[in-house]
């Protein structure tokens, strides 16, 4: 204490001309909700030992605390870090070649099936060392958190054996001790059946199976994830790797619908997935079934854009009360760390509102990845994970496009971007 009725903490945000708090509720916002982003004019938050002890007119914050370490968002908007549910986050080398493919009018299964694809990265992986693997990792990480990304959902699914995607595990886990941005990991063993098991896709499983008791035992994995896709694995096979993974502490997830329809929406309802992810074939009935099961979508736009495809149905969703999330996708195949540019691309391509799209890219992710108590949100209790905008309002991240509008980063009440640039 300072003087008798202020007390010190560790950081302070004043002025922010729009703050968007995004509080309220213990369920994923849908439909109406979504629009909802409790925004409190003039803000303020006081922060102490990482974590925000209270938010409201920055005049009464003022009053009530003093810091060494003070904030002014000079009229600018302030919200809470963005957080991206879907990446493939660790992998080796690039495959900008595949763009003159694609330009060709070359689909993205007949790339795979020629050995391009997911496979032409699991070889690039394999081959790469860990520092190797670490440094690219960061390098991604980096600039995530440069963009405003402050919480990530991370997958494996690029070393494709069993051993090989500990391995992706355990550096996933190594990285996220030492790097600011939070990572949640996602076991995605089954991302396509590796050469070795050709044609034996159901020993493929097995194989991963097998595994789990490890993955139990370290800790590795919150999640688990398989890609049903026609060519990959079936809703059948998923539904028989998710359910052997939730006897062993990792909860569902699950790629579905991203190119043609084959059960997975019903597979992913059925288990109760936490989040059903791309969503781009899905029919009405597979859109139902997800939002009565309480399932997140998780959609992409970034992956239409890269594919040069339609974009999923956001608006059928939303009327439909599927709360839904926006995510990067970062892969070789869809590669940015921008969420901001995912939101654009959510706004002009499927519809979505900027308070949607923007509760779609924090708390609605948030709960895609089991974090909603911790993140998603500026409210009392919650991780002070705070950006500042280089903009007066949220509506900016959709309207002023192709640039990075975040100026100041706080993770855990340590500023680590500022002015635009790592700072630690
Ligand atoms: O979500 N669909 C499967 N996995 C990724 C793409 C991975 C890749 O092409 O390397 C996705 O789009
Ligand atoms: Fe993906």
């Amino acid at each position: 204490m300072t003087h008798a009725d202020t007390m010190d903490v560790e950081l302070l945000v004043l002025n922010a001309g729009e703050l968007v708090t995004l509080s309220r509720g213990s369920l994923p916002r849908k439909g109406a909700e979504m629009n909802e982003l409790s925004i409190i004019e003039d803000g303020g938050i006081a922060v102490n030992d990482g974590v925000i002890v209270d938010i409201g007119r920055s005049s009464d914050i003022r009053a009530n605390y003093t810091s060494n370490i003070m904030i002014d968002a000079g009229g600018d908007c302030v919200l809470p870090g963005f957080v991206d549910p879907h990446t493939h986050l660790i992998y080796a080398g690039s495959r900008e070649n595949e763009l003159a493919l694609k330009l060709e009018g070359k689909t993205y299964l007949e790339i795979l099936a020629q050995g391009g694809g997911i496979l032409r990265t699991m070889k690039a992986t394999r081959g790469a060392s860990d520092d190797v693997l670490i440094d690219e990792t960061v390098g991604r990480m980096d600039r995530m958190l440069e963009f405003g990304t402050t919480t990530a959902e991370a997958k494996t699914g690029y070393a494709l054996d069993p051993e090989g995607e500990l391995r992706l595990l355990r550096l996933l886990k190594r990285i996220d001790r030492e790097h600011p941005l939070d990572l949640v990991t996602t076991y995605l063993g089954a991302h396509v059946v590796p050469p070795e098991y050709k044609d034996r896709s159901d020993d493929y499983i097995d194989a991963l199976i097998g595994t789990f008791d490890v993955i139990e035992q370290e800790q590795l994995a919150s999640f688990c994830d398989v890609f049903c896709e026609k060519g990959v694995f079936t809703a059948e096979q998923g539904k028989r790797l998710l359910e052997a993974a939730a006897d062993h502490g990792m909860r569902p997830k699950a790629h579905i619908d991203e190119i043609e329809t084959i059960g997975g929406a019903d597979m992913a309802a059925d288990i109760r997935a936490v989040s059903a992810e791309h969503l781009l074939a899905s029919t009405d009935d597979g859109i139902r079934s997800l939002a009565e099961a309480g399932t997140v979508g998780v959609l992409l736009p970034g992956t239409s854009f890269t594919l040069m495809k339609g974009y999923a149905n956001a608006r059928k969703m939303i009327e439909s009360g599927l709360p839904i999330a926006l995510a990067t996708d970062l892969n070789p195949n869809c590669w940015t760390e921008s969420m901001q540019f995912i939101i654009a691309l959510a706004c002009m391509n499927m519809r979505m509102t900027p308070a949607e799209a923007l509760a779609a890219a924090t708390i609605n992710a948030a709960f895609a990845i089991g974090e909603q108590e911790h993140v998603g949100s500026l409210e009392v209790g919650k991780r002070a994970d705070i950006l500042v905008l280089d903009a007066p309002n949220h509506v900016h991240i959709p309207y002023h496009v192709g640039v990075n509008l975040v100026r100041t980063v706080i993770k855990g009440g340590r500023i680590v971007v500022h002015q635009g640039r790592r700072t630690q």
